[in-house]
């Protein structure tokens, strides 16, 4: 796909990879829309790069929120005119073994969120992409695809969302292409210190800190985007993360086993 000029929505614009997918976006010529619930962040993203030469707007948004989603629908179609690509990015995350949870009811934000408000933007998004045989590009990650100790309730929302977009991808085959960018641990984003603890409230302040096998947030956008040019079905960032598929069908045991022991060596 080329950027120039091409429509962009991204949700969760206002940290992390939404951030910095809208800014190089924007510097490779296309005009971007970013969406999140933090009105001033979005406003300081936006206003980044109308300054830079490039074209934003921002429309605060709560993704949960059918009615939301639709307004930042037909905000962009007010403004653009059009839709090339919406972005799935906004998520949130967890950190915690199952068995030591004590309140459970944040299982249903990380559906809400990962799952059902991805769901309600492509509802309203859909068309307008049919329209300009469009893409959709999903934040995702290797835990969409196989089990990952102290995340559950993430997995099963990634999982969920892995399904829903296969699915999409099915149903509209001459009209809109997906593009799934499997990510591993990426640096300078906020999704650890907003991950729910056991007890339910946010991580803050104590998150743990990345290990040298994670990747920059520059170098994981610059992934996206070229999975983007070349019109790519799935990006895996690192590239070593495209092992899983086939451990996870052939080698299960030895693949768990390794994630296992990953996560006890970084907790010592
Ligand atoms: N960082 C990693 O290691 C990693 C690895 C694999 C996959 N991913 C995926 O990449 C995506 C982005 O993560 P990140 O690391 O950049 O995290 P981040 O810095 O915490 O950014 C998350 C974004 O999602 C937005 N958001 C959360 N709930 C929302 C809602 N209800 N409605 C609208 N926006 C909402 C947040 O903005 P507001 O709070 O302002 O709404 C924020 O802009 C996530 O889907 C995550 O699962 C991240």
């Amino acid at each position: 796909m080329l950027l120039k000029n091409k429509v962009f929505i991204i949700t969760g614009a206002s940290s992390g990879i939404g951030e910095e997918l809208s800014k190089q976006l924007s510097k490779e010529g296309a005009k971007v829309v970013c969406a999140a619930r933090t009105e001033h962040k979005l406003k300081k993203v936006s206003e980044k790069i109308n300054t830079s030469g490039g074209e934003a707007i921002y429309v605060q948004t709560d993704i949960t929120n059918l009615k939301q989603c639709q307004s930042l629908i037909d905000r962009t179609i007010e403004k653009f005119g059009q839709i090339d690509g919406l972005v799935l990015n906004a998520g949130i995350s967890m950190w915690a073994k199952f068995d030591e949870i004590t309140d459970p009811s944040f299982f249903s934000d990380l559906m809400k969120t990962n799952y059902l408000g991805s769901v309600n933007c492509c509802f309203a998004a859909i068309p307008f992409l049919k329209k300009s045989k469009g893409k959709i590009v999903s934040c995702s990650t290797a835990q969409a695809l196989m089990g990952f100790p102290n995340h559950s309730g993430y997995v099963a929302s990634k999982h969920a969302l892995h399904g829903f977009l296969e699915t999409i991808s099915m149903e509209n085959k001459e009209e809109i292409t997906i593009l799934e960018a499997v990510l591993s641990w990426i640096r300078g984003t906020n999704l650890r210190g907003n991950s729910f603890r056991a007890d339910g409230k946010k991580h803050k302040d104590e998150s743990r800190k990345h290990t040298s096998q994670s990747v920059s947030l520059e170098s994981c956008v610059k992934s996206i985007i070229d999975g983007i040019k070349k019109d790519k079905k799935t990006i895996y960032v690192p590239k070593k993360l495209s092992l899983i598929p086939f451990l996870n069908t052939f080698f299960k045991n030895f693949l768990q086993k390794k994630v296992v022991r990953e996560i006890n060596k970084n907790k010592s």
